[in-house]
């Protein structure tokens, strides 16, 4: 199951949420850093004392002989559990155009047969070499917002964009869906729902403390784990999965009709 992570404008925390929800994730999980602007977990998180190749060397061995197969050799471990794992993103982001996001999205909406959950980093919507294939082949798509006015006029923005056939991202765009970081800016929960339109599946406070662990490697302390910041993502992540998860069960295909989703520009078939 792929979930498709972004933002609309600013920085609002989409690789600091992304990796918290990666922490916390129900089942096994891949966080895929696809932002064409560049990866940061290996020398934020990471703290650059990790390497891996990553997506850069991902995208050399896909072309040489294809992506099944592939995937696993280019993950790194993000904690002791061995159940999140992290595909880091390209370190140079003039590469970025040479990505084929639509192969790649395929090969993340279904690694080891649906066992292994992806979250997708995709940066900013409407960047230059934005994954909208990612997008596509995602079974949600989460926008990423504050909770102040002009971050959450962006995202509502955002959202009527994720669904203009006309942008080139839909049709066929996951379902949507929003997470709040930092409420009360002054909007709560509910009223960003309101004016996206669509839910909101997790609320992150603002935890400067427990952030610069995960966006900037700062030492995590014993109490890290019971930190606001990472319980709230663990309430996020149950919810989002099971959002995701109950989107997917309806994209399953009739048996009587072909299960192998359009790989073309047209995007997926199935919806
Ligand atoms: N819940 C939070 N509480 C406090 N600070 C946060 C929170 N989430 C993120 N931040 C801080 O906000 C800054 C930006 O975070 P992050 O890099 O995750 O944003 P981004 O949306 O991925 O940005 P970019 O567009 O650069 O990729 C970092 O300094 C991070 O520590
Ligand atoms: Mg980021």
């Amino acid at each position: 199951m792929l979930i498709a992570l972004c933002s609309a404008k600013g920085a609002p925390g989409v690789t600091t949420s992304g990796l918290a929800l990666a922490l916390s994730w129900p089942r096994d999980v891949v966080l895929a850093e696809l932002d064409p602007a560049g990866g940061d977990v290996l020398a934020g998180y990471g703290r650059a004392q990790l390497s891996a190749g990553g997506l850069a060397e991902l995208e050399l061995a896909a072309r040489r002989g294809g992506i099944d197969g592939q995937l696993d050799a280019h993950l790194l471990h993000l904690d002791t559990t061995g159940r999140a794992r992290l595909l880091p993103g390209l370190s140079d982001p003039a590469t970025a155009r040479h990505v084929g996001w639509e192969r790649l999205a395929a090969a993340l909406a279904s690694v080891e047969d649906g066992a292994v959950d992806v979250l997708a980093d995709c940066g900013r919507l409407r960047a230059e070499h934005f994954p909208a294939a990612v997008v596509r082949w995602a079974a949600a798509v989460v926008v990423v917002t504050g909770s102040t006015l002009r971050a959450v006029r962006a995202a509502t923005q955002a959202v009527a964009e994720l669904r203009d056939e006309g942008a080139g991202l839909a049709p066929g765009a996951g379902v949507l869906a929003a997470l709040v970081v930092g409420p009360g800016e002054p909007y709560g929960e509910r009223e960003i729902a309101e004016a996206l339109g669509v839910p909101v599946l997790g609320v992150l406070p603002r935890d400067a403390r427990a952030a610069a662990v995960l966006s900037d490697g700062a030492p995590a302390g014993r109490l890290f784990g019971q930190s606001a910041l990472l319980r709230a993502a663990r309430s996020a992540a149950v919810r989002l999965a099971e959002f995701a998860a109950a989107h997917e069960v309806r994209l399953t295909p009739p048996p009587s009709t072909s299960s192998a989703p359009a790989t073309s520009a047209g995007g997926r078939g199935d919806r």
